[in-house]
């Protein structure tokens, strides 16, 4: 069969382009540790303040690492002040009160969408001691720009 040499060059360039999104996806994955949160675990949206898993809101500290627990709402995070430690695996399990919210640790690969009826859950660990800004990257309402919280990452031996 005779192929058109344009044809040929545009056909290995776009299987070169496959090759290339391939490699930018094993690479993200596993060299970065940057994966799609895809923990699912249901919640019932108009309980949340009283579900037992959201009852105690905020950080838990054990010998292993962190657990932050934390709600979304319009147009606020509970709590809105978190500290964790520095170099240790930190979990964190939101949820939204109502609509869709997002969770983005500025500067850091903390991010994930916080959908109602679901927890999101998502473990990192913070290597730089120092102050992050929280903020809401979902459209959520009037006062969408206004979401946000404080992760204050604790250096070793620091208390909070
Ligand atoms: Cu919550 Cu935007």
């Amino acid at each position: 069969m005779n192929v058109d040499l344009y044809e040929k060059i545009w056909m290995w360039a776009s299987g070169l382009l496959i090759i290339a999104f391939l490699t930018t996806i094993v690479v993200g994955v596993a060299g970065s540790s940057l994966q799609p949160p895809s923990h699912v675990e249901t919640i019932d949206p108009t309980k949340v303040w009283n579900d037992p898993r959201f009852a105690k809101r905020g950080v838990t500290v054990d010998d292993h690492g962190a657990t932050v627990v934390l709600i979304a709402m319009m147009f606020a995070f509970q709590p809105a002040e978190l500290h964790v430690p520095a170099n240790r695996p930190v979990t964190f399990r939101l949820t939204s009160a109502d609509v869709i919210h997002g969770f983005e640790i500025v500067g850091t690969n903390g991010n994930t969408m916080v959908v109602p009826g679901y927890v999101s859950q998502f473990t990192t660990t913070f290597r730089t001691p120092g102050e992050y800004l929280i903020v809401c990257n979902e459209y959520c309402g009037l006062s969408h720009h206004l979401m946000s919280a404080k992760l204050f990452v604790d250096a070793e031996g620091a208390r909070p």
